[in-house]
């Protein structure tokens, strides 16, 4: 059981230590971060027999009672790919797919334990603003557990999330005006209604749970930390809550220093990486990139990646919607189905390099964060495809043509 000993928010460059009570009500102006006595007592422990994130309790703001949440979540797949490993040049190079939840993004991390805490809560309604992910795991989440859901998306959101949310039940409110409108709308109708408000950057719950794939890779590397690990950035709490992972784990004695952090945004729509660059804070932009999931272009946690990013002497990288594309192929050649935003901190390995924020010898983990199973119209058909009319001969003549035989 996580006993929570304190609460800060970011502010003005520094920690302000705010209730706990307000933190995980959600009357606090800004995202905040829970604490917890640290003590090697926290850390998993190997006769757990759960293996979804419930398996890190201890560093979870959860009382004993049995969880009610029905969706397992966690415990995703850390890949040592050699064709990767081959092509990247990256010969310690782990891929940690988060594409394998229940729908297939990291954000079913958080989905699961704000749900849990609004069961036990007997909350009925809930909501958040999304790109399209965020969306898609609340509305199967909630249905799953009988709450109702609303969801605020971009008005150009993905049609095949928004059929995603609509299968499930959800209500999905679009907004022309795009993401950062949503959010505001969003987090007003949550206040005026009472709903529960799951939205990234404000619940603190969302980075608790996110945390988990911290834990995870610890674990999956024999307790142990890799030397980098490179994550996309929409708003940035993905990034964030690694740090708060990692740090907590040092704080728990599990090991000495903490991995350094990559974030990666498209060049399209990089205004945390401007404002890292410039040393001042993030100014918001029209985002233009195909990456829909990290097309945040006034980012709630900007400023906490800068400071996380920077105490973990890590850094900011900038990718094109080409490296994107590239990207997507290669992971899906070695089995990871990747969309844009899913594969964008793999696009970011190899300027990384080239911008000498890591070296090929070191050990790196990369995060797949949403699947390209939602978003097939990505890929174009572009390869080798045949029609033929049902006959050998023909068939015969066209694989000799590919020269497949
Ligand atoms: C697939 C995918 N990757 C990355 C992100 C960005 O995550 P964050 O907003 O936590 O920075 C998102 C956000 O929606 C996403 O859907």
């Amino acid at each position: 059981m996580g006993v929570v000993t304190g609460a800060t928010v970011y502010r003005d460059k520094g920690e302000t230590p705010v209730g706990i009570e307000d933190a995980l009500g959600g009357r606090v102006d800004g995202c905040p971060e829970l604490q917890y006595a640290y003590s090697p007592e926290l850390l998993p422990d190997a006769q757990s027999v759960s293996d979804t994130i419930w398996r890190y309790r201890s560093l979870l703001p959860l009382d004993e009672q049995p969880i009610q949440y029905p969706l397992a979540v966690g415990h995703t797949p850390l890949i040592a790919s050699p064709r990767l490993r081959r092509e990247s040049g990256l010969s310690r190079l782990w891929v940690k797919d988060e594409t394998r939840g229940p729908t297939a993004s990291n954000k079913d991390r958080a989905t699961a334990l704000v749900l849990e805490a609004g069961l036990r809560a007997g909350v009925k309604t809930v909501s958040a603003a999304s790109t399209g992910n965020v969306a898609v795991s609340l509305s199967v989440g909630a249905a799953a557990s009988g709450l109702q859901c609303v969801v605020f998306v971009p008005g150009h959101v993905n049609p095949a999330k928004m059929r995603l949310c609509l299968a499930a039940g959800a209500t999905v409110v679009r907004v022309s005006a795009g993401y950062n409108v949503a959010y505001e709308l969003s987090r007003w109708t949550a206040r005026e209604y009472g709903w529960l408000d799951r939205n990234t950057g404000v619940n603190p719950l969302t980075l608790e749970a996110k945390k988990t794939v911290a834990l995870e890779i610890w674990e999956q590397l024999g307790e142990d930390f890799p030397d980098v690990v490179v994550a996309p950035i929409g708003d940035g709490p993905t990034l964030c809550a690694l740090a708060k992972g990692f740090r907590e784990l040092v704080a728990c004695g599990a090991a000495g220093r903490a991995p350094r952090l990559i974030g990666v945004q498209a060049e399209g729509c990089q205004p945390v990486r401007l404002a890292w660059l410039d040393r001042t804070i993030p100014i918001a932009l029209e985002p233009h990139t195909v990456a829909d999931g990290i097309a945040v272009g006034n980012p709630i946690s900007g400023e906490m990646v800068i400071r996380d990013v920077v105490a973990s002497d890590g850094g900011l990288v900038a990718v094109t919607d080409d490296d994107i594309v590239a990207a997507t192929r290669q992971l899906a050649m070695a089995g990871v189905l990747a969309e844009p935003a899913g594969s964008a901190a793999y696009a970011g390995l190899g300027v990384a390099l080239k911008e000498q924020r890591m070296s090929a010898e070191e050990r790196i983990v990369v995060l797949v964060t949403g699947s390209l199973l939602k978003t097939p119209d990505f890929i174009t058909e572009e390869g080798n495809s045949i029609l033929v009319d049902g006959s050998h001969e023909a068939l015969k003549a066209e694989l000799a043509q590919l020269s497949l035989v």
